[in-house]
């Protein structure tokens, strides 16, 4: 592949559950991103995986009565089928108890060890097995994580290696300074600037294997393995090729951008950054933070016993849907609330009544007047081509900055447009006078081509969907690239037309046919 080279990444997931619609979201919505950037022509590298090592599998992992190893090997490939059925694009799926993981690991402590980072310390203080994460006295709510609250706190007192994250305070300011991209959005930038204004301390990075028996070995330090943590930020140097594949590395890092939820802010913005000036390897170009999935104003996740399965969506209601109603719908970014009532609306409103109608009733007008796509004339629509012209120039930029739920409605006005036109101007009437053929045969060129491009827009959020429109269009697959698939005439007059099946049969009808 010959385009720039793109790294996306997403927070690799903790198996110690199947996963849910959370996850299911920080997948869904990088895959859209990574798609657009493959249609800009970029030659992406998307990963993601699973995070298998720590305590709090090791628990989930004795509470089903197996060994760790077990049930990280059962787990994983539900994460991994899941985001198949979700048309999840990526390039890897990477598992933290891969064996060139484990190499870059090692490779990477040396480094940091042998730069002066590391010392013997001993370690007394609280860790919260819901975060995987050591806490202090000012973390906690009523004396509980607010993040897990239904887990009791552990006080651990261990001799430990640390790392000495207080030397990068001012580089870390520095960096953002410099780069104020580095942490998006805006709000959360100020959000790490905050703690890093109140100072860090070192932090342990190594457990005992009393405490925890799985996790990577510290190969100068027996009897002990390395912060689940501190290994599991390391994947994202592996999967581009670090200690193992030289050129993959060279290609694609430093990494275009992290996507993760807001409540690993601190080990992405802070804590990852530190471990790489210490290593002196470039940093990320960026750290996108995406809000929660809440139901009822809940977070969803496994601890709080909220969790709703993404596969039972897609197999319901399609993945397109799914990816459709969290982009259209949720600001990224913020947090964003998950509802059936609301799923329904966006879908049968969007998808069936918006998408879907216009789709059958252009290409039913179309069949009925000329038999195929008619000839546009000596002119195009005027506002139809100004509106597919405007809204391409929206929905690139708002992409690129990774504003989904803009860059939806930017490609949605091109809908809207077309389907209020075809009320406002009767194109059944113009069929009926033999003078307005030619005018009939400008708009409905028009109609067809702009829902194309709108089809085209909407394709990282739509993949199958927009495969199954195009075809309908007589537009044969073939990979999509902007800006030639977005230029207006691409669709030939004369080209043949077929009447899909409905694509998004409206969800009564679906519901009632997967009643048992
Ligand atoms: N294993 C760590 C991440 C290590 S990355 C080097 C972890 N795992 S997790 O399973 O708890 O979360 C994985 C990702 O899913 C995180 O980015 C987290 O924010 C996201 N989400 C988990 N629940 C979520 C919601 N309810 N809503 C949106 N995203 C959420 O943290």
């Amino acid at each position: 592949m010959s385009g720039r080279p793109y790294y996306i990444t997403t927070a690799i997931d903790y198996v110690n559950g199947t996963p849910h619609l959370g996850h299911a979201y920080e997948k869904t919505m990088t895959d859209v991103i990574a798609r657009w950037q493959r249609m800009c022509g970029n030659d992406v590298r998307f990963l993601t995986g699973t995070d298998e090592h720590g305590i709090k599998v090791e628990k989930t992992a004795a509470e089903a009565g197996l060994s760790a190893k077990e049930y990280v090997d059962r787990l994983a490939p539900a994460f991994q089928d899941a985001w198949d059925g979700l048309d999840v694009s990526y390039d890897r799926f990477i598992r933290t108890t891969d064996p060139d993981h484990e190499q870059a690991v090692v490779a990477l402590l040396e480094r940091i060890r042998s730069n002066g980072y590391l010392v013997d310390g001993k370690y007394e203080g609280w860790y919260c097995e819901g975060c995987e994460a050591f806490k202090t006295d000012k973390d906690f709510v009523e004396g509980k994580c607010p993040v897990h609250p239904t887990r009791e706190p552990r006080w651990l007192e261990e001799n430990n290696l640390f790392f000495k994250l207080s030397e990068f305070t001012q580089p870390l300011l520095d960096h953002i300074s410099a780069n104020p991209s580095f942490v998006e959005p805006a709000f959360r930038r100020n959000e790490v600037l905050g703690l890093l204004r109140e100072g860090l301390e070192d932090i342990s990075i190594s457990r005992s294997e009393q405490s925890v028996s799985r996790g990577i070995p510290i190969p100068f330090r027996d009897g002990t393995v390395i912060y689940v943590w501190f290994d599991a930020l390391i994947n994202y140097l592996t999967g581009a090729g670090f200690g193992s594949d030289e050129q993959l590395y060279e290609r694609f890092w430093p990494c275009d951008v992290h996507v993760i939820g807001k409540d690993i802010i601190r080990f992405h913005c802070i804590i990852w950054p530190a471990m790489l000036m210490a290593a002196e390897i470039p940093l990320p170009k960026q750290v996108f933070v995406h809000g929660w999935l809440t139901v009822a104003g809940e977070k969803l996740s496994k601890s709080s016993g909220l969790s709703i399965d993404p596969a039972a969506i897609a197999t319901t209601y399609g993945a397109d849907a799914l990816r459709y109603f969290l982009a259209a719908e949720i600001n990224f970014g913020r947090d964003g609330e998950f509802s059936w009532q609301r799923f329904e609306e966006v879908y049968n409103a969007h998808l069936a009544n918006g998408l879907g109608n216009l789709l059958s009733r252009s290409i039913g007008m179309a069949t009925k007047y000329f038999g195929e796509v008619p000839d546009e004339g000596p002119q195009a629509d005027a506002l139809l081509s100004a509106t597919c012209e405007q809204a391409i120039a929206n929905a690139s930029a708002a992409y690129d900055k990774l504003q989904l739920k803009q860059a939806t409605s930017a490609a949605w006005k091109i809908i809207t447009t077309c389907n209020e036109q075809i009320q406002h101007r009767e194109p059944w009437k113009m069929a009926k006078d033999e003078t307005r053929l030619q005018e009939l045969g400008c708009f409905l060129y028009g109609v067809l081509e702009s829902l194309r491009i709108a089809v085209v827009l909407l394709s990282p959020l739509i993949p199958s969907k927009a495969a199954a429109c195009l075809h309908a269009l007589g537009q044969e697959g073939g990979e999509l690239l902007v800006p030639a698939a977005t230029e207006w005439g691409t669709l030939r007059a004369g080209t043949p037309l077929e009447r899909p099946a409905p694509l998004f049969p409206r969800i009564d009808q679906l519901v009632e046919s997967a009643a048992p």
